[in-house]
């Protein structure tokens, strides 16, 4: 089983993730995790904050002559903000500046109700572990899972389908997509609708407003039989909805066809089995199942839709009440993001290559890198022979 905890404060010194279960001998180096971190800081339509950083992950353990050992594996990433936040987020005790107490919640935030539920009265404790900047750290687990993913022949990939209402046209081959949205600067794999998108967040800058959207993840190859329908909680469609939920400001997820099968019939919808008998393969001419029947994977890519609520500080005031003083306030900023989603999908791939990892080391286990590909070795020619 691969698991993992992280914690950090977004102005703490560091970021930090303990990741367990990653088999000995896997090849890793920060290059391979670096270029992912990059990947998250970019995009049209980020604000201040991803100019001050410069993320790069350091193993803290587990890592030896660009070998996993088989121990857990410690990741760092520094928070070059922590500079100018040294005083207000000091680990010793002292007070804090009245000043820098935070008692205004914003609304669309864990502000105000993390505050009730841990006590709060620095709304600051709750803000700091609360925010997004802590998708750093998982796109970095993420990493070594796509790493261990690789050796399998399988790739994790994303581009955005739709920014503030303007829809991307489809391509059928999500590797020509992803190799398209690495272009665009609001990751979008058609040129003509990523201007569009770019307008969109421009307009949305000068109302004082933000954006959402949509994006795609999509795996490709994976062996049939990962996770299952036994249990509930074993079914992999259920896993990837979950860690596509668990990032921040994510409010759906479609597997596959996902809400459009619920308009159509049947026969529109499921995909017709049929037996290649040169390539000794059992195949479907169609994907709308998003590669997983009954929780588990039919190897066909799995393909996962991520919507994405519009970013929830703006410039233009929204209405709250200061915890202390119970006075209304307009909640306003000067420094924020206008819109995320070209970012949030390169979290999506990290967060879906973590559950595919997951599932790859459950069903064919080992505790060497070895070991899994002797294991999967096996299981394939099982397959081609069933
Ligand atoms: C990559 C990424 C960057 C984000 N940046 C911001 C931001 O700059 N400002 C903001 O208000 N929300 C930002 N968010 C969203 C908030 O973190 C999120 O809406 C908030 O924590 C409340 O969580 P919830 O929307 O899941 O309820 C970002 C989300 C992601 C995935």
């Amino acid at each position: 089983m691969l698991r993992y905890l992280n914690g950090g404060e977004s102005h703490g010194k560091y970021l930090v993730a303990v990741l367990e279960g990653v088999p000995a001998g896997l090849p890793l180096t920060p290059d391979m995790i670096n270029q992912d971190l990059a990947r998250r800081q970019k995009g049209y339509g980020r604000g201040g904050r991803m100019r001050v950083e410069e993320d790069q992950v350091e193993f803290a353990c587990g890592v030896r002559k660009g070998l996993t050992i088989g121990n857990p594996i410690g990741l760092l990433i520094a928070n070059k903000d922590w500079e100018n936040w040294k005083d207000v987020m000091a680990v010793e005790p002292g007070p804090i500046p009245p000043e820098k107490v935070v008692t205004r919640p914003r609304p669309g935030h864990a502000d105000l109700v993390g505050a009730i539920k841990y006590g709060h009265r620095d709304i600051r404790n709750v803000l700091e572990k609360a925010s997004a900047r802590e998708t750093a750290i998982r796109v970095a687990v993420g990493g070594v899972a796509k790493a261990l993913l690789g050796h399998f022949g399988m790739r994790v990939v994303s581009y955005t389908v739709e920014i503030g209402g303007i829809a991307a046209k489809r391509c059928d081959d999500p590797i020509e997509a992803y190799e398209r949205a690495e272009a665009s600067e609001v990751r979008s794999p058609d040129p003509e609708a990523g201007a569009k998108m770019v307008e969109q967040i421009r307009t949305a800058k000068h109302r004082g407003d933000t954006l959402g959207g949509v994006f795609e993840v999509v795996v490709t190859n994976p062996p049939i039989g990962l996770g299952s329908y036994a249990q509930w909680d074993r079914r992999l469609s259920a896993r990837l909805a979950m860690a596509a939920m668990s990032i921040q400001a994510m409010k759906g997820v479609e597997i596959g066809m996902g809400f459009e099968a619920a308009r159509r019939f049947g026969s529109e919808v499921h995909d017709e089995i049929y037996y290649d008998h040169t390539g000794r393969e059992f195949v479907r001419k169609t994907n709308n199942a998003g590669g997983l029947e009954g929780g588990i994977t039919n190897g066909q890519p799995i393909v996962l839709r991520v919507a994405m609520k519009p970013i929830s500080t703006l410039y233009s005031p929204k209405k709250s009440v200061d915890i202390e003083t119970k006075e209304p306030f307009d909640a306003a900023v000067e420094r924020s993001d206008i819109c995320t989603v070209p970012a949030a999908g390169v979290v999506g791939e990290a967060v879906v290559a973590f559950e595919m990892a997951n599932a790859l080391i459950e069903k064919f286990g080992g505790d060497s890198l070895e070991e899994m590909k002797r294991n999967f070795d096996a299981y394939q020619a099982y397959v081609k022979a069933f």
